[in-house]
């Protein structure tokens, strides 16, 4: 078997678990075929590296003790998939580059690690003939086909620590908190996190609001003996007239109004509606920060020894996933366009109105 020469990737936002996934791919690799039959080049800081050829040859050791780290050793950035095929003044072609470093370096296969843009760029190129394996990773939860991504358990971790911390102030002074989760447009985070940390009501954007129900669910509480209420709110909430705009029009006529966020505008007016005080809480870039759990480091080795499996085999044009309780995969191009949205017969939905969790609907 000729020497593969195995380029990696991680682009998108960072994460917890991109490391531990990095350290499954190789450990796997060199397992599976031999340390002298596996190059591995890392390129630096996601499509960016690619398109400007920034890449090295990884010893062995450099794969060593980074299953507990956060982050991405290779680093990351943001390189828009909408962007991918346009020109920009740099006049760089930047499919072409990609394409050409891919060439240079002499690689067999590229791995990318990343969230749905990344799947769209790892598809393009599938498409334009590089054999590429994609793997799941985000906080957000929302990649088709995958019934978990790694990253996202570490963050409902956080995201629940933050709602437990956040009982103590809320219950002193009793006071109603607004807690924003990221997730962008799915509402998976902020769903599990508020379940598991026990928020009163939760706001995601599948379930569009209607802001009197959220107050007249704190104001029931406080008729009941409850002087104060966690509301766990994703950054992509919406009421139900803001779920009839366009992402523009609602942006602008938020801006309008004063507020850039949901949380912001819900925080005041359950403050303005009730009377009871209202504080908002923004954990932001935490929740992807640090240390990946024990169940994120688990799904991220068993990933990246699927994708090692997957370049054994020479099966390209996939993306590794969890299938039911199977790791499996499935075509780059089944899974690039679509987003997983929180269904609203979900279990965990079901679950949380039955012990009378407000969704504000
Ligand atoms: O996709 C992960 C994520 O953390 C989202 O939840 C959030 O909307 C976005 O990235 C934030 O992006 P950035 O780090 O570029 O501000």
């Amino acid at each position: 078997m000729a020497k593969r020469r195995i380029g990696i990737l991680t682009s998108g936002g960072d994460c917890p678990g991109l490391n531990a996934t990095i350290r499954g791919v190789a450990k796997a690799c060199y397992d599976l075929m031999g340390d002298e039959k596996v190059e591995i080049i890392g390129i630096t800081d996601g499509y960016h590296g690619l398109i400007h050829n920034e890449c090295r040859e990884m010893k062995p050791s450099e794969f060593s003790g980074i299953l507990t780290q956060g982050g991405t050793i290779l680093g990351t950035r943001r390189t828009p998939y909408k962007m991918m095929q346009v020109v920009e003044d740099d006049n760089i072609d930047k499919v072409a580059e990609m394409k050409q470093t891919y060439k240079s370096n002499k690689l067999d296969c590229l791995l990318t690690l990343g969230g749905n843009g990344t799947h769209k760029t790892a598809n393009l190129l599938s498409e334009e003939g590089l054999n590429v394996i994609g793997l799941p990773k985000t906080i957000d939860n929302d990649i088709w086909g995958t019934s978990v991504t790694f990253g996202f358990h570490t963050a409902v971790d956080i995201g629940t620590e933050v709602v437990d911390r956040i009982h103590t102030t809320a219950t002193s002074h009793s006071r109603v908190m607004v807690i924003e989760i990221m997730g962008n447009k799915a509402g998976w985070l902020t769903l599990y996190s508020g379940v598991a940390g026990g928020a009163d009501i939760i706001l995601i954007p599948e379930i569009p609001y209607n802001i009197d129900k959220v107050v007249s669910a704190v104001e029931s509480r406080a008729k009941a003996g409850k002087q104060f209420s966690i509301v766990a709110v994703a950054e992509g909430a919406m009421d139900l007239a803001e779920s009839k705009m366009k992402k523009k029009d609602r942006a602008r006529i938020r801006a309008e109004q004063g507020y850039t966020t949901a949380t912001a505008r819900i925080t005041k007016e359950i403050q303005d509606k009730t009377g009871f005080e209202t504080r908002s809480v923004v954990p932001g870039h935490m929740l992807r920060g640090g240390s990946p759990s024990a169940y994120d480091r688990i799904l991220a080795t068993q990933f990246g020894a699927r994708a090692a499996r997957l370049i054994l085999e020479e099966k390209y044009g996939y993306s590794v996933a969890k299938i039911g309780t199977e790791i499996g995969e499935n075509r780059l191009s089944d899974v690039t366009m679509k987003t997983k949205f929180v269904p609203l017969d979900d279990k965990v939905v079901v679950a949380a109105r039955d012990i009378g969790i407000s969704f504000g609907d």
